[in-house]
């Protein structure tokens, strides 16, 4: 039988060899995926537009940032409570309103996206009060989505070191 202390062990060198792996593989193909990456959206929408000109509240659209794990993008209904009658005239806007009746999902491409080996969770942040720009930079600017943190390890474990948040291995990566 093994001591609790060498299971611990081999729990821990077992954790570090499959996240060790796990992370080489997908550094290889993460490369480029990182600050600075803004691909281009099958439609263009700008942040600047909604939430900055016009002030549209960042919940308003990304509602469930404080409800569950992941922040998620709005279905087209939402932008319909507005281009139903906003911009009509607008080609990108008609683009829209076919789609929506169409029932075809706008297929928008991932920007911010860590590795599946790492557990992130948008609710226990928010409940924090930490402010959308800590992570994603001055969006309300941006008519393109940019990754502006590196969101790397390090990036996560000051803060939390800073904030006496959790920085044990088993809480990112369970
Ligand atoms: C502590 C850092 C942090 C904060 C604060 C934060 N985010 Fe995120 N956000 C992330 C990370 C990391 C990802 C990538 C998650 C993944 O790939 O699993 C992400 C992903 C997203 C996504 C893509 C969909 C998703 O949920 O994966 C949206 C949209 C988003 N964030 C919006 C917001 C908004 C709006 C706020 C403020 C209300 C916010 N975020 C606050 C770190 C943060
Ligand atoms: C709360 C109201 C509101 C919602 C919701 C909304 N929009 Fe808008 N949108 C506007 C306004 C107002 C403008 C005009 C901005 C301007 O021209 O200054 C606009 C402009 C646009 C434009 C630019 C049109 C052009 O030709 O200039 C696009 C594209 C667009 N919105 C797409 C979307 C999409 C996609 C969604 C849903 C994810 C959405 N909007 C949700 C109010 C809204
Ligand atoms: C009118 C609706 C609307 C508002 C308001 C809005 N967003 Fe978004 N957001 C979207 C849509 C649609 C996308 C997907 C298209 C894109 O990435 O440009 C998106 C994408 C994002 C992403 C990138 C998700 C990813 O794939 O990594 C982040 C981060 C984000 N929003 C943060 C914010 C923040 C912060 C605010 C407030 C300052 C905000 N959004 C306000 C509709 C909105
Ligand atoms: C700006 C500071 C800050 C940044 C940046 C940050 N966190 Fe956190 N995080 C916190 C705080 C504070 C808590 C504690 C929340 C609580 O006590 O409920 C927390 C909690 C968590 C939890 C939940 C811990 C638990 O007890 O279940 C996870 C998981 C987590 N963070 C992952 C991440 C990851 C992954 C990143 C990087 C992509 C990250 N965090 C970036 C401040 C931050
Ligand atoms: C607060 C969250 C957090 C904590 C705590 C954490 N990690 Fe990570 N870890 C991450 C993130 C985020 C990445 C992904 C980095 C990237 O995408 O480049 C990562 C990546 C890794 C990788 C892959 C290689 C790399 O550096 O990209 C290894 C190995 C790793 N972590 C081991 C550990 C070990 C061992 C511990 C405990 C001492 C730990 N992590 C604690 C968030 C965390």
């Amino acid at each position: 039988m093994l001591s609790t202390l060498e299971q611990r062990i081999l729990k821990g060198v077992g954790l570090l060899l499959i996240v060790g792996l796990a992370g080489t593989v997908i550094f290889l193909n993460r490369l480029g995926v990182n600050v600075g990456y803004a691909p281009t959206q099958p439609i263009l929408f700008s942040h600047k537009k909604h939430a900055g000109d016009n002030q549209i509240p960042c919940m308003y659209c990304h509602a469930n940032a404080d409800k569950s794990r992941h922040a998620t993008v709005p279905e087209l209904s939402v932008c319909m409570n507005c281009h139903s009658v906003v911009k009509t005239d607008s080609p990108l806007i008609q683009q829209v309103q076919k789609a929506y009746k169409e029932n075809k999902p706008i297929e928008w491409i991932k920007v911010h996206d860590l590795p599946d080996f790492v557990f992130f969770n948008h609710k226990r942040h928010m409940a924090k009060g930490i402010d959308c720009a800590t992570c994603h930079g001055d969006v309300k600017n941006m008519d393109k989505i940019t990754q502006v943190e590196t969101l790397n390890m390090g990036f996560c474990v000051n803060c939390h070191r800073e904030n006496k948040a959790p920085t044990d291995c088993y809480t990112c990566h369970h």
